[in-house]
C-alpha cells in the first residue's frame, strides 16, 4: 500500500483532495459537501471561540457523518505595543476619512491562539473530529498529547524543512507543505524569521525526500492536472484553498468573489499590513495603500487585523470592496464558480484523466 493510500485509508476518504480550512471563508456547508463527495472537508475555527466552533461542528454533523478536519491557529500570542498601534491607526486614518468613518481609538487582539485556549481544547477532545490541523506552529506538547489520546489525527503546516521536522518530532501525523504560491497566511511559525519562499513543488519534493510521514502539498493548485503533478512528486494528497473560495458555499463576499473571477486575480502579493502576518492577497486598494510599509511598523498579528477589518467594513459600507482581505493563491485567475460538490467531482475527473494520460502517453 502506498503512503497516499494508507493516509486516505486512515482518513476514510477515497480521493486525495482536501478543501483547505479558510477562516472567514470555508463553512460547515462547504466542508460537508466536500466530505460527502469523498474528499476531506475542513472548517477553520482560528477566528472564533469554542462556542462558535461548537456551532460549526454541529452544523457539519447535521449535514455529514463523514471525516472532518478542524483547523486551529497556533500563533504566538500578540505583544501589545500601544505606541506602535496608535501610529498605525494614524497611518490609516485618512483612508477611514475617505469613507466618512473614524478609526477605532485602540486595537484589540481579536483572536485567541489555540496555544492558550483551554475551552477549544476541551471541545475538540470531546468532539473528536477525524483531524485537527495546526497553522502558525504547534501548541504545547501536553495539548498535542490530549488530542492524540482522543484518537484524533494531527496535521501541521510547514513552509520549510525545519518547521516540518519540528512538527514530526511533536507527533504530527502528516505535514501540509505550504508553498509560496499558496493563498492566505504563510503558515510559518515565526513571521519575523527569514522566509525561503520555496515553491509548492520544491517544498513537497524536499519534505517527501527527508521525512517519513505523509506530505500534503498546498499552494497554487486549481485543477485535477495540478493535483496529479504533486502526487507524482510523492505527495499523499493535495490541499486546495483558492479553488474553493468561489464556490457557492463560501463566505467570501461579493467583492472578493468578483475580484477572484476577474483579471485582478492574476496579480497577488505578500503583505503583512492587513493582519500583522505575511499573507498572499489579490493586489487591491488596501495592498497599494500599505505598499512599502516596514514590517516593524505593523502591529502584531492579530492586533493589526482589528484595524484592517474595521477599514474594510468602513469602505464596504460605501460599496468599496478593495479593502478586503482577499486572500488568494497564484492560481486565482483559474478559479471556477460552482457548488463545492461539483468542484470535487470535476477535480476527480480531471485527476483521473491526467493519470490516464500520464500512464498512456501515446494516447494523449
Ligand atoms: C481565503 C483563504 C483563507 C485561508 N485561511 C486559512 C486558515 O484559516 N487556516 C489554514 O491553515 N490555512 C488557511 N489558508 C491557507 C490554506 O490552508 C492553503 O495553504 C492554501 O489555500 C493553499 O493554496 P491555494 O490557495 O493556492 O490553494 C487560507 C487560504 C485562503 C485562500
Amino acid at each position: 500500500m502506498t503512503q497516499s493510500d494508507s493516509l486516505l485509508d486512515r482518513l476514510e476518504i477515497d480521493c486525495p483532495i482536501i478543501s483547505a480550512p479558510m477562516a472567514g471563508v470555508s463553512t460547515p456547508e462547504m466542508a460537508a459537501a466536500v466530505s460527502n463527495a469523498g474528499a476531506l472537508g475542513s472548517i477553520a475555527v482560528g477566528a472564533t471561540n469554542a462556542a462558535g466552533a461548537e456551532k460549526m461542528l454541529a452544523d457539519f454533523r447535521g449535514l455529514s457523518s463523514r471525516s472532518l478536519n478542524v483547523n486551529v491557529f497556533c500563533h504566538r500570542p500578540a505583544h501589545a505595543n500601544v505606541e506602535r498601534e496608535s501610529r498605525w491607526i494614524e497611518r490609516l486614518r485618512p483612508e477611514f476619512e475617505r469613507f466618512g468613518a473614524t478609526p477605532p481609538a485602540s486595537l484589540k487582539e481579536i483572536y485567541r491562539s489555540f496555544v492558550e485556549d483551554d475551552e477549544m481544547l476541551e471541545l475538540l477532545v470531546a468532539a473528536k473530529p477525524k483531524v485537527v490541523s495546526f497553522h502558525f506552529g504547534l501548541p504545547p506538547l501536553d495539548r498535542v498529547c490530549r488530542l492524540v489520546d482522543a484518537g484524533i489525527l494531527l496535521f501541521g503546516t510547514a513552509t520549510n524543512l525545519v518547521e516540518a521536522k519540528t512538527l514530526v518530532a511533536a507527533g504530527v501525523n502528516a505535514i501540509v507543505a505550504q508553498g509560496a504560491e499558496a493563498g492566505g497566511h504563510r503558515g510559518m511559525f515565526d513571521p519575523d524569521s527569514p522566509d525561503d519562499t520555496l515553491s509548492t513543488k520544491d517544498l513537497t519534493q524536499l519534505l517527501v525526500r527527508e521525512l517519513d510521514v505523509p506530505i500534503i502539498a498546498a499552494g497554487g493548485m486549481m485543477t485535477g492536472g495540478d493535483i496529479e503533478e504533486v502526487l507524482r512528486l510523492g505527495s499523499s494528497a493535495a490541499q486546495l484553498g483558492t479553488a474553493f473560495v468561489s464556490c457557492d458555499e463560501s463566505l467570501a463576499d461579493a467583492g472578493f468573489k468578483k475580484a477572484l473571477l476577474s483579471s485582478s486575480a492574476g496579480s497577488t502579493l505578500f503583505t503583512r499590513a492587513i493582519s500583522g502576518r505575511p499573507a498572499r492577497c489579490i493586489s487591491n486598494r488596501f495592498t497599494s495603500v500599505v505598499e512599502g510599509v516596514s514590517p516593524v511598523d505593523v502591529p502584531d498579528y492579530p492586533i493589526a487585523y482589528d484595524l484592517g477589518k474595521a477599514l474594510h467594513a468602513a469602505a464596504k459600507a460605501k460599496d468599496e470592496f478593495g479593502f478586503g482581505a482577499q486572500w488568494s493563491g497564484t492560481g486565482g485567475s483559474r478559479a471556477r464558480a460552482m457548488p463545492a460538490a461539483k468542484l470535487v467531482a470535476t477535480l476527480r475527473e480531471e485527476l483521473a484523466q491526467a493519470r490516464f494520460i500520464g500512464e498512456n502517453p501515446a494516447r494523449s
